[in-house]
């Protein structure tokens, strides 16, 4: 007997519940194809709830997701409510308190017309951002002093623990060894400004580079790191992050590889439950208008049933969408695709 999967589905604001519909869409294809069980329930996590009930994600929530084999996550944050209370008390309380430690985003150009870099090919752009997911700039310290005087101080702590910094940077030297590609792993960080944190970053660093003799190190500025992206993407192979840094550069990479229509990204915990998430936001305006780009959300679906081990079936998503995107769609962007949101989902089913 195969297990069952549970997954986790958390459609969330905006247009999270259409395109976590389209990527339930290509579960249940994969699923048929690929004859592997699953079962999902959903999770009303939403800015709307919020208003209602006042409920945000407690801990017998995350008590009652431990159960489960992952989380399918569409997109959090809700115009109504004031910004930052879902985006803590959902998104990032999930994140920490399941202890999803990386958030691993693909890079990948499918194809050139989708880059709005001149001359840029599919083989210069392609690799991964390992972002440190639980720590740093995110971890909320800090305090203010003299609140609403003119002396006022607000101070907002980088909490950079030698464990945390490890545990990441090792994920991401192993990261590289499995994609077999480049082989390299480049630090992004700020050592010349942020004197601790990045201190104890590139000693750790180096420190670990010495158990992967395989694969090359390199070490990039943060500020420099974006110019490369735009110049030089073809350098990268693996990057490895702070939390911060990571949410910074991985907006710049979903441009270059196209867009927020096609970034996807994992919150993952390696001992534990992750989560999957299109990388983009609600996108509020577009809301039920059918015209939103579900392949980041599939794209997400295939990077979680790989992590599931389920990878003739992350392959066969993964292909399917290059088909799809390459070869029917007119753009990536919302409302430009020459379909709507619905039928690009079918598209990636019918190209199983
Ligand atoms: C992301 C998002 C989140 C982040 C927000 C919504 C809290 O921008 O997943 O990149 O900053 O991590
Ligand atoms: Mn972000």
């Amino acid at each position: 007997m195969n297990k069952t999967y549970k997954i986790a589905v958390i459609g969330g604001d905006g247009t999270g519940p259409e395109v976590a519909a389209e990527g339930l869409k290509v579960l249940k294809a994969v699923s048929e194809k690929y004859k592997f069980e699953y079962e999902t329930k959903d999770f009303d996590f939403s800015g709307k709830r919020y208003l209602e009930t006042g409920k945000l994600v407690d801990d017998k929530d995350i008590a009652e997701l431990k159960k489960y084999s992952a989380i399918f996550l569409g997109a959090v944050g809700d115009p109504a409510v004031k910004p930052g209370i879902i985006e803590t008390g959902v998104l990032l309380k999930l994140r920490f308190s399941l202890d999803q430690y990386i958030n691993l985003r693909p890079v990948k150009l499918y194809d050139s017309k989708f880059c709005p870099l001149k001359d840029k090919k599919p083989q210069d752009i392609d690799f991964v951002v390992v972002r440190e997911n639980s720590e740093g700039l995110y971890k909320g310290m800090g305090e203010f002093k003299n609140k609403g005087t003119k002396d006022e101080v607000a101070i907002q702590i980088s909490y950079n623990t030698r464990k945390g910094v490890e545990r990441c940077i090792r994920y991401a030297f192993e990261c590289a060894r499995k994609r077999n590609k480049r082989k390299k792993v480049t630090l992004c960080g700020k050592t010349n400004v942020l004197t601790y944190a990045w201190d104890l970053w590139q000693r750790t660093f180096y420190e670990v580079a010495k158990e992967y003799s395989d694969i090359t190190t390199d070490y990039a500025h943060v500020d420099a790191t974006t110019m490369w992206f735009v110049k030089n993407p073809e350098w990268f192979d693996v990057i490895v992050t702070d939390n911060l840094f990571g949410d910074i550069i991985t907006d710049l990479g979903a441009m270059i590889q196209g867009g927020m229509g096609i970034a996807a990204g994992g919150n993952i915990n390696p001992e534990g439950v992750s989560m999957f998430e299109p990388i983009g936001g609600s996108a509020p305006k577009y809301t039920g208008k059918n015209v939103i780009n579900p392949l980041a959300a599939i794209c997400a679906l295939g990077m979680m049933l790989e992590t599931l081990g389920e990878v003739k079936a992350a392959e066969a998503i993964e292909k399917a969408v290059i088909e799809v995107s390459t070869k029917k769609l007119k753009s990536l962007a919302a409302g430009k695709m020459g379909y709507s949101t619905a039928e690009v989902g079918d598209l990636v089913v019918n190209n199983l």
